[in-house]
C-alpha cells in the first residue's frame, strides 16, 4: 500500500492558517495571515480596471487555442516595459516569459539555474518567504541561508550580510527581494543596492530576484529602482515578478520570468533555453489573467486607473503602519518605529509563538507562527484593538 500508512503532513506555514480563520467565530477575528490585500472594509474585490478588462476579454476574445510556452507575447512585453522602463537598456536586454504566478516564475528560474548551473548553492535571506527554500529544494538545489534582518532591533543586518556573501563563488546563485521584502518589509536602500552588486559582479555569482510587491511600496518606478540599479551595474540576472498583490489577481495565477543578458542577443539566448524548461512544467501558462494584464498596461484610460487603484492601497498600507507604529509607541512595549519606516504588506512583531497563540485565541487576531502581520488586514476599525492585543499579548 503506497498512502495508507502515510502519516499526517505538517500545515503549510501561511496556507494552514486558513483553517484556523475558519474556525474562529468571533465576528471581531482579524485575518492578518496570508498576503492578500483587503480594502477599509476588510475585503479583496476585483479591481475596476480588471472588471472592465474582463468584460472586453469575454466580448472580443476570438479563440481558445494555444499561445506557446512563453504565453502572450504582449504582456511579456508589457512587463519588461513596467520593470525597466519602455526604451531602456534594461527593457533592450531582456526576455519574459509569461508564468503561472510568481511561485512558477521562481519555479521555472530555479529549474533553469539548476540546469545552467548544476554544483551551485543559492543563498536566501534569513528570514524569507518560506516557499523559497521548498522551491528551490525541489529542483534540487543546496540552500545556504545569509543573514538579512535583526528581529529584535527591527533592522536589517547588513554587514553580516556583506560578510556571508563574500562566500558567493561562481557557480551560485543569490536570491534578492526586489521590494517589499517578506516577510520583514526591510529592503535594501539604493547605496546597499550597489554594494551588494559590486560584490556579486566580482564574486560572478548569478542573482535571482523576487519582486512580488512592485508598487505596494513607494511606487511603481521606486519599487523597481533596485533592479534597475542591477540593470546598471550587471550583464545578467533574472527576475521573477508577479501580478497576484499589486492588480489584485491572486488566483488566476499572473506571474513572469525575465531574463536580462550582456547584450539583447544573450537574453533570446537564455530565453530560448527557458522555454523547454517551461514545456517540462506546465506546457503552457493559463491566459485569462495575462490576457487582462496585457490589456489594461496597453490602454492609457485604463493603465491611469490600476495606477489610481494601486496608489490607493499602497496609501492604505502606509497609513495603516503609520498608525499601528503610533499606538503601540503609546504602549511603550517596544520600540515599534520600525513598522512606519519599512514598506509593503509585511512586519514582523518580534513576538514568541506562544504570544501569537494569545492573540489568535484571546484576541482573535490570526497572523502566521513567525510573528508575521499582514498590515494590509488593519483598518479604522480594527487597528487600535490590534494594538491593543500586541501590547497585551506581548506583554503577558
Ligand atoms: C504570503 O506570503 O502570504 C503570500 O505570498 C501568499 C503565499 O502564497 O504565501
Amino acid at each position: 500500500m503506497m498512502f495508507a500508512d502515510l502519516a499526517e503532513p505538517p500545515l503549510d506555514p501561511i496556507l494552514g492558517l486558513a483553517q484556523l480563520l475558519a474556525q474562529d467565530k468571533s465576528p471581531d477575528k482579524v485575518d492578518l495571515g496570508i498576503g492578500i490585500y483587503q480594502n477599509e472594509h476588510g475585503e479583496a474585490p476585483v479591481l475596476d480596471c480588471v472588471k472592465t478588462a474582463e468584460r472586453w476579454l469575454a466580448e472580443t476574445q476570438p479563440s481558445k487555442r494555444y499561445l506557446s510556452s512563453a504565453g502572450n507575447a504582449d504582456y511579456n512585453t508589457q512587463t519588461r516595459g513596467l520593470l525597466f522602463g519602455e526604451g531602456s537598456d534594461g527593457f533592450a536586454r531582456s526576455r519574459t516569459i509569461q508564468a503561472p504566478g510568481g511561485t512558477g516564475a521562481l519555479r521555472l528560474a530555479s529549474d533553469l539555474l539548476r540546469k545552467l548551473r548544476p554544483e551551485g548553492r543559492v543563498f536566501i535571506p534569513g528570514p524569507t518567504w518560506p516557499n523559497h527554500p521548498g522551491i528551490l529544494k525541489a529542483s534540487g538545489h543546496e540552500v545556504v541561508v545569509y543573514p538579512y534582518y535583526d528581529m529584535a532591533a527591527g533592522a536589517l543586518r547588513f554587514d553580516e550580510m556583506m560578510a556571508a556573501l563574500a562566500d558567493l563563488g561562481p557557480r551560485d546563485t543569490l536570491l534578492l527581494h526586489g521590494c517589499c521584502h517578506n516577510p520583514t518589509g526591510a529592503d535594501l536602500d539604493r547605496e546597499q543596492w550597489r554594494a551588494v552588486a559590486g560584490l556579486v559582479a566580482k564574486s560572478g555569482a548569478a542573482v535571482l530576484v523576487d519582486l512580488a510587491y512592485l508598487g505596494l511600496g513607494d511606487g511603481l518606478a521606486e519599487d523597481a529602482a533596485g533592479i534597475r540599479l542591477l540593470a546598471e551595474q550587471m550583464p545578467e540576472f533574472i527576475v521573477a515578478s508577479s501580478y497576484s498583490k499589486n492588480f489584485a489577481l491572486y488566483r488566476e495565477r499572473v506571474g513572469a520570468l525575465t531574463v536580462v543578458g550582456g547584450s539583447e542577443k544573450d537574453a533570446v539566448l537564455a530565453h530560448a533555453h527557458a522555454l523547454p524548461v517551461a514545456r517540462t512544467l506546465w506546457s503552457m501558462p493559463p491566459d485569462h489573467g495575462a490576457a487582462v494584464v496585457a490589456k489594461v498596461l496597453g490602454d492609457a484610460e485604463l493603465r491611469r486607473v490600476w495606477e489610481g487603484e494601486l496608489t490607493l492601497m499602497r496609501g492604505r498600507i502606509n497609513a495603516m503602519r503609520e498608525r499601528l507604529a503610533t499606538r503601540l509607541a503609546a504602549q511603550g512595549t517596544r520600540d515599534y518605529g520600525f513598522i512606519a519606516k519599512q514598506r509593503g504588506m509585511f512586519t514582523m512583531l518580534g513576538i514568541a509563538p506562544d504570544a501569537v497563540e494569545t492573540l489568535r485565541r484571546d484576541h482573535h487576531v490570526h497572523l502566521t507562527s513567525s510573528g508575521r502581520i499582514n498590515v494590509a488586514g488593519l483598518n479604522a476599525n480594527n487597528v487600535d484593538r490590534v494594538a491593543d492585543a500586541i501590547a497585551a499579548a506581548s506583554t503577558n
